[in-house]
């Protein structure tokens, strides 16, 4: 068996297996469906400075090979967090990171810095390229100077691992990358989801109230692996890679384009024992193929 391990910032990971943020809930919801602590990491839903009631229905459209969805961070709030679900995951044994949004670089830091003080969550992911929110979200994610303005706020005030989550929405998401390394974060993810919207022909109009949403599932894979490709060779951090990964196959795809670490999103909904099948996967191509652990294959391009 190889050794599946690796490290993200401070975090060590058993294996480079994650969950992505908005689709696994809090990873209680699936504890019946699979041993949670084989994986590597669960980025819990997003999480806000003051409570947020999402957008309104309809929020999700099916399309070819993936789906659309304009949530827009529904959640109790930071503080229902600490108090509520914080003491009901604090010990299952994996990374349980907090995904955190905001709408201001204030409101970012504030909402980390309240996590900072929960001894088991060892790392925060940024969420700076939610396309699907009025105020902030991706907005800080399209532009260089929005991107460190918000990392620079809370690399202040969060001193643990500190990983930004990159928009795909942009022209360049290289300099992005570059930008949020500048001002401390410990490694990117990426990507978000992308842009995209739906008709409905008979009614005349949008299936998603709020017109558009973002892409995800198989069908954004393509351009996901193209960028962590772009972004690894563009940084030094660790790069964590999601977008569309549905089998080992993907995500050893993402490893060899130069990611340290996947997640895997709306394949969950589909499958919801594919995070273990993907890692066990992996061990098995390692295995095949003579390698004696994963980090051989990170960026072998
Ligand atoms: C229903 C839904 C909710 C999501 N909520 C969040 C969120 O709260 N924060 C975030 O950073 N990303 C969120 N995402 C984006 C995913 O974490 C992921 O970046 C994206 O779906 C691409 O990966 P995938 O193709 O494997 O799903 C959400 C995605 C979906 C489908």
């Amino acid at each position: 068996m190889a050794d599946l391990s690796v490290n993200i910032g401070q975090l060590s990971l058993k294996n480079p297996v994650m969950t992505a943020s908005g689709t696994f809930g809090y990873g209680l919801e699936f504890a019946d469906f699979i041993p949670l602590d084989g994986l590597g990491g669960i980025i819990v839903k997003g999480t806000t400075l003051h409570p947020r009631e999402g957008n309104d229905y309809p929020r999700m459209a099916e399309t070819a090979q993936g789906m659309l969805n304009c949530v827009g961070l529904q959640n109790k709030g930071v503080d229902y967090f600490c108090e509520h679900i914080y003491p009901q995951i604090k010990d299952i044994d994996t990374n349980m990171i907090v995904n955190v949004s905001g709408s201001s670089p204030e409101d970012y830091a504030e909402c980390a810095a309240r996590i900072d003080a929960l001894e088991n969550i060892p790392a925060i992911e940024l969420n700076i390229s939610c396309p699907n929110v009025k105020d902030g979200g991706m907005a800080f994610g399209v532009t260089c100077a929005g991107a460190e303005s918000v990392v620079r706020a809370v690399r202040e005030r969060y001193h643990k691992t500190l990983i930004v989550k990159l928009s795909p929405n942009v022209t360049n998401i290289a300099d992005i990358a570059r930008a949020c390394e500048a001002q401390g974060a410990d490694s990117v993810s990426l990507i978000n989801t992308l842009m995209g919207m739906a008709i409905d022909i008979e009614h005349r109009k949008p299936l998603l109230s709020i017109n558009t949403g973002g892409l995800s599932g198989p069908c954004v894979k393509p351009v996901a692996l193209r960028m962590v490709w772009q972004v690894a060779k563009a940084v030094k951090i660790p790069v964590v890679g999601l977008g569309g990964i549905s089998s080992a196959t993907d995500a050893i795809e993402f490893l060899m384009a130069g990611a340290t670490a996947i997640e895997i999103g709306t394949a969950n909904f589909l499958d919801p024992a594919i995070t273990i099948k993907v890692r066990d996967g992996i061990n098995q191509w390692l295995d095949a193929h003579g390698c004696k652990n994963v980090q051989e294959i990170v960026g072998c391009l």
